[in-house]
């Protein structure tokens, strides 16, 4: 089966001036579009540039509830693939997308949550909101940063939540115009008493580095802070891969599951996991092929595996298991792997 796949456009919405929601359903393959709440998908953007262009978008939708998959864009100034998705597509279009990847998806219901957001960062926010009240009886607060009331994506949709989940759901709007840009005092006074909870954050740079630095300042773990960053891909993920399976050297086993399928196949120690798997006909997800995005993102059970390269996972995934399928080698002659986890 090819790596890439194809999704109609089912829907437009413009939800802000510059920003639009776009809903999709399989062309074909509807088995391979299963996701967790928080993932992503990444689609092919048409371009002549030589290295080709791709791009990821969080899905807001949730797979907890029967709607279809759906992403947000919001233009950026001088964006290539924003501005593309924005201006040019529409209802009918079919786009060509890899499978949906990504770690950045609640793992238990253990304690409540806390979501950050900011700007186009909304969107697996409000995702892992509606898994989280789908799925426990977790409490969910939701602060969420913008310029202006007019930049707020979602707006409606958060209320029609907080109105259906009473307590459970409190959404913060934080609007720059009014209280200014957050800073490490507004924000300290803001998220301590969120400490023990889970948190998930996403948006522009600035405002993920406060987050991240304020959080342990206020007494968060550091295996509660959980952070989506996007990255431009500089591999093209929609190119054919040539890799060569190296068989003469060294070589481990690895047992692994993948969409409820387990299989052994042998794993050669110069190869990393995703190629080998793929090698062997199997459809691991990926995007960036560079240790850059989590896509590939999956739990080693049983032996040990090293990283060539790692912009993703924290101490506290790696302890987890976590590991990224395009950097790993093997280090033992067995390993066991689940993406099913
Ligand atoms: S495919 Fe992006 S980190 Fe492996």
């Amino acid at each position: 089966m090819s790596d890439v796949l194809k999704v109609r456009v089912t829907e437009v919405t413009q939800e802000t001036p510059d920003a639009k929601s776009f809903a999709v359903e399989p062309v074909d393959h509807p088995e391979m579009f299963g996701y967790r709440a928080g993932q992503f998908l990444t689609f092919r953007i048409p371009t002549d540039w030589p290295e080709g262009a791709a791009r990821s978008y969080s899905l807001c939708s949730s797979p907890t509830r029967d709607e279809p998959m759906r992403v947000a864009v919001k233009r950026t100034l001088g964006g290539y693939a924003s501005n593309w998705f924005c201006d040019t597509v529409r209802v009918g279009d079919e786009l060509e997308v890899l499978r949906p990847a990504g770690a950045f998806t609640p793992r238990n219901f253990d304690g409540d949550f806390l979501l950050l957001g900011a700007g186009s960062g909304i969107t697996p926010m409000l995702s892992i909101l509606k898994a989280v009240l789908d799925q426990s009886d977790r409490h969910v607060t939701l602060i969420y940063a913008n310029r202006d009331e007019r930049s707020v994506i979602f707006a409606q949709q958060l209320k029609n939540e907080a109105d259906k989940h009473g307590e459970r759901l409190t959404v913060v709007h934080w609007l720059e115009v009014l209280q200014g840009v957050p800073t490490d005092a507004t924000w300290r006074s803001l998220l301590a008493p969120y400490a023990d909870r889970q948190a998930f954050i996403c948006g522009p740079a600035p405002f993920m580095n406060l987050c991240e630095k304020v959080l342990p300042e206020v007494g968060m773990p550091s295996d509660h802070i959980h952070l989506e960053r996007f990255t431009s891909l500089t591999n093209d993920p929609f190119a054919e891969s040539s890799v060569e399976i190296d068989t003469s050297g060294p070589m481990s086993k690895v047992e692994v599951t993948l969409d409820g399928e387990t299989r052994t196949v042998d794993w050669p120690r110069s190869n990393n996991l995703l190629d080998v798997l793929r090698d062997a006909g199997m459809d691991a997800p990926y995007s960036c092929r560079e240790g850059a995005c989590s896509a590939c993102a999956c739990f080693v059970l049983e032996g040990e595996v090293e990283l060539a390269h790692n912009e993703v996972l924290d101490k506290d995934d790696l302890a987890d298991g976590l590991t990224l399928a395009c950097q790993a080698t093997p280090l033992t002659d067995f390993v066991k792997v689940s993406y099913d986890e």
